[in-house]
């Protein structure tokens, strides 16, 4: 219960205690029914600053790891409600990148090599010492933020995007890191952002990358269904059930068994369906709507808001244990204004996709539109970037200017649409024999005023014509007070 406390208290960064991130404290869940090894094992790896949450049951454990994100578990092969191996089994089904310790009280060789086959990321023989252990386990939780480590960078090598989402600004680092932290893990998430924001397209990705990729992914937009209608869509109805069923119709529910239900604006359901959906994914049971047997499915639900739920919960319209059971793992999509550095490459992107839309050649943007883009604040972030890109993109000629856009957009005034005048070039070339050796730091600066000036400040001529990566003119060009 206690993340369920902090949980309820405003955090500055909506995130569940429960989830660490890299810089934080690692997670270590020990499993064991013997209460003093697990009082000794925690003081011992309290002072190791690990965060640590215990289980005397494999039951009690199953259900906690639905709601938290560990970075090692420590699992006694001898629970006395569950075989170990079936408990190594089922934790490894929630989450498959787990590394677990399996704890055992005599080494039997037969049993170890069975755990590993398994998917055990090693054992530790009992009785256990302080130093073993927090040597395993130390070890076990660098390999895990590693591998997430090594994610991040293949990710970031292949140009930064997650899935087609774009984005390389920090802000969209840290949620895709948090995507890889939680996608393949098989609990409940929940997805906060801004409209426009991409939540949608962070929900599919969330999905293309679990285990349940094969099975369907069924999206509902619990705004948008009427009321009386909510009941029939979400769990079915049989034939006759009401006037107009005419026929049986397979619910959501029913359709996303083996997938992904993904309930976008979920704050929109009534409080009357609020807790029929809580019962279902209690009991991941229900009936049709007018149907006598009970049906089961089994899916894991994504769910978005562009409200706050916690403000919902605390003016009643949503119910606090609903909201638990969706927000294990709380995603915010940061809004674009936030998102420094991507709006150049997101134009790229969309300008690319409306073009294809229109079968044109995407144009040219004139530097003014740019830096307009810039300016605006984008309430309706990326979806209205696509739409005023769209619409530019139908009225632009060969190049896109200040008069295709829409006219909000069109008003807004911007410092100067034309480059500052570059700075004279050195009267005297740089590298003169007779003269004396200038620093690479002047040699630079010359290189990069030169290729301003050559190429208009045509920022990708000069990346070229300098032979640099993509973010370093801009980084250089301001350092020189070229660009604000
Ligand atoms: N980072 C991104 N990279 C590429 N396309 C994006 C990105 N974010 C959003 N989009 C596009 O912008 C549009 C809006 O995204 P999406 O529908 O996922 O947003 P949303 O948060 O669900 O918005 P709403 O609250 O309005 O439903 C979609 O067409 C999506 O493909
Ligand atoms: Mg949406």
């Amino acid at each position: 219960m206690a993340e369920l406390i902090h949980h309820a208290q405003r955090q500055p960064h909506r995130q569940n205690l429960c989830v660490m991130s890299e810089e934080v404290r690692p997670v270590v869940v020990l499993v064991d029914d013997d209460a003093a090894f697990l009082q000794a094992a925690t003081r011992w790896l309290e002072k190791e600053n690990f965060v640590i949450r215990t289980f005397a049951t494999a039951a009690a454990c199953l259900e906690g790891l639905e709601r938290t994100l560990p970075d090692v578990l420590c699992l006694d092969i001898q629970m006395p409600d569950l075989d170990g191996m079936e408990a190594l089994e089922r934790v490894l089904s929630v989450h498959p990148d787990l590394p677990v310790l399996m704890l055992t009280a005599e080494t039997s060789v037969l049993t170890v090599v069975e755990a590993m086959k398994r998917g055990a990321y090693d054992y530790l023989s009992k009785p256990l010492d302080r130093t073993r252990l927090v040597t395993a386990i130390r070890n076990a939780a660098e390999r895990h933020q590693l591998a997430l480590r090594l994610v991040e960078l293949e990710r970031e090598a292949r140009g930064g995007t997650f899935d087609g989402i774009i984005g390389r600004s920090t802000a969209m680092r840290g949620l895709f890191r948090q995507l890889d932290r939680v996608a393949r893990a098989d609990i409940s998430v929940l997805i906060h952002g801004e409209s426009g924001t991409g939540k949608e397209l962070v929900a599919a990705a969330l999905h293309q990358r679990s285990a349940r990729s094969k099975g369907p992914f069924v999206a509902i937009n619990c705004a948008a269904i009427p009321e009386s209608l909510q009941e029939s869509e979400l769990f079915g109805h049989e034939k006759g059930a009401f006037t107009g069923a005419l026929t049986r119709h397979l619910g959501r529910f029913e359709q996303a068994n083996g997938g992904t239900l993904f309930l976008d604006e979920v704050g929109e359901l009534s409080l009357g369906l609020q807790a029929k959906l809580l019962r279902v994914l209690q009991e991941r049971r229900f009936h049709r709507v007018g149907g006598a047997a009970e049906t089961h499915s089994d899916f894991r639900v994504v769910a978005a808001s562009h409200k706050d739920l916690r403000d919902e919960v605390a003016a009643h319209r949503f119910r606090e244990d609903l909201y638990f059971r969706l927000a294990v793992f709380d995603l915010e999509v940061p809004p674009l204004r936030e998102r420094e550095g991507d709006i150049p490459i997101l134009t790229a992107y969309l300008l690319d996709q409306a073009a294809k839309q229109i079968e044109r050649r995407p144009p040219k943007v004139h530097r003014e539109v740019m830096a307009i883009f810039a300016a605006y604040a984008w309430p309706g972030n990326v979806r209205e970037l696509q739409n005023a890109i769209m619409r530019a993109v139908v009225s632009a000629e060969e190049t896109l200017q200040r008069q295709d856009l829409p006219a909000h957009l069109r008003q807004i005034r911007v410092d100067s649409a034309d480059p500052p005048p570059p700075p004279a070039p050195a009267a005297t070339p740089l590298l003169d024999a007779t003269q004396p050796v200038p620093t690479l730091a002047e040699l630079e600066r010359h290189a990069i005023a030169l290729a301003w000036q050559q190429t208009n400040g045509d920022i990708a001529a000069m990346q070229d014509m300098l032979q640099i990566g993509r973010s370093t003119p801009y980084r250089k060009l301001k350092d020189q007070g070229l660009i604000a």
